[in-house]
């Protein structure tokens, strides 16, 4: 699948833009703060209804102005749609798919897959297990509605019974058997996002190593290691039998928001002794296994969007990588062009407008 058009009016820096990326590479190019990021950002928002970059939709309305309209024209096997999104000054969003008004953001869903890799992709790498585990989740609850309900009823379940720590002292047996309610719950909901993290694991592990070994040239070899925590009954015993530290603590210790995935260059945690190339390779590769888990579930390839990759990579990792995306649609910016590297198109930016090199 790929985006033929993109519109924007009154997004961000823009007034008015009318771009159409290459169903190959597009680089965008330019000077710091001049809008590339911007770009991506409104190619996400049509894919998934929101920013990568912030929770407010009223930052993307260019300032001064009441309202943004971002349009997106989807090309997917062989069918033409049109996604078209009005931010109102006042934090109001409509989405149109064809014309016509969607009734629930689950509607967007799959009419543009997109995979973003930011700078801020970074933390899956360099940052404490929860970066790790929202990786899982987002992709987990994109491709499975079954997966979401599950996440938010443990979450749920788990915010209750830390309620309940939180209000006991010690050998308060009063209150057992209202933990043991909730303790059921998680329980119950722990075995299926066990399931589901270690099946996506299982694709996107070897996945990740391929594309991580492609990228290096060979030269290291990239390992991802599912630690789930423990689930089903065993978690329920665990639950019972820790309650006295968890009083303690005031919150749950065991279960599979305790989850994470291990990252792994030869031999080595990256997050402790990675260079930042390495930190950097890894996520990409990591990301693109993502996308290739994507392109399983839903038959079609993501659009990928590459902030800002190509910094601290050598150029023979640059090459590769861009080697590696050359069979899909890809929209990448740099500040200055690397040199030797091919591009369908190549566009400056500047103070929200593109032009042509
Ligand atoms: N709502 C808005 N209205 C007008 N301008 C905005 C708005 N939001 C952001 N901008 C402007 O957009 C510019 C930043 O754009 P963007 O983040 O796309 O830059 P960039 O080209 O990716 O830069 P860098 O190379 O530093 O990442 C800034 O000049 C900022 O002031
Ligand atoms: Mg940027």
């Amino acid at each position: 699948m790929h985006v033929t058009r993109l519109k924007l009016a009154n997004y961000r820096n823009y007034k008015v833009l009318d771009f159409e990326p290459h169903p190959g590479l597009t680089l965008l190019f330019g000077d710091n703060a001049q809008g590339k990021t911007n770009v991506l950002e409104s190619v996400y928002l049509c894919a998934v209804g929101r920013s990568h970059r912030t929770n407010h939709d009223s930052e993307l309305v260019a300032k001064g102005e009441d309202a943004a309209y971002i349009r997106a024209d989807v090309l997917r096997g062989g069918i033409d749609r049109r996604i078209e999104v009005r931010l109102m000054r006042n934090g109001r969003k409509q989405i149109r798919i064809d014309g016509a008004a969607i009734a629930r953001m689950g509607d967007l869903m799959g009419c543009l897959n997109a995979v973003l890799f930011s700078p801020e992709e970074l933390s899956l790498v360099k940052e404490g297990p929860h970066a790790r585990r929202r990786f899982l989740d987002v992709l987990l609850c994109q491709t499975s509605r079954a997966y979401f309900y599950s996440l938010v009823s443990y979450q749920r379940a788990l915010s209750q019974r830390n309620t309940l720590l939180k209000a006991m002292r010690e050998q308060d047996q009063r209150r057992s058997s209202q933990l043991e309610v909730w303790e059921e719950q998680l329980a119950l909901h722990s075995t299926a996002l066990h399931t589901a993290r270690k099946g996506a694991m299982e694709r996107i592990a070897p996945a990740a190593s391929a594309l991580h070994e492609r990228i290096a040239g060979g030269a290291e070899a990239l390992t991802l290691r599912y630690k789930g925590d423990l689930y089903g009954r065993e978690l329920k015993d665990m639950l019972a039998a820790n309650r006295e530290d968890d009083i303690r603590r005031k919150s749950t210790g065991r279960g599979p928001h305790r989850d994470d995935f291990s990252v792994v260059v030869d031999g080595t945690d990256l997050r402790a002794f990675g260079s930042q190339g390495q930190q950097r390779t890894a996520a990409l590769s990591i990301k693109l296994a993502e996308a290739a888990c994507m392109e399983q579930m839903s038959g079609e390839q993501p659009v990928l969007l590459l902030d800002d990759v190509l910094s601290e990579l050598d150029s023979g990792r640059q090459k590769r990588l861009l080697e590696t995306v050359s069979d899909r649609q890809a929209i990448l910016t740099c500040t200055s062009p690397p040199k030797g590297v091919r591009a369908e198109k190549r566009m400056c930016v500047q103070g929200g407008v593109l032009f042509p090199e």
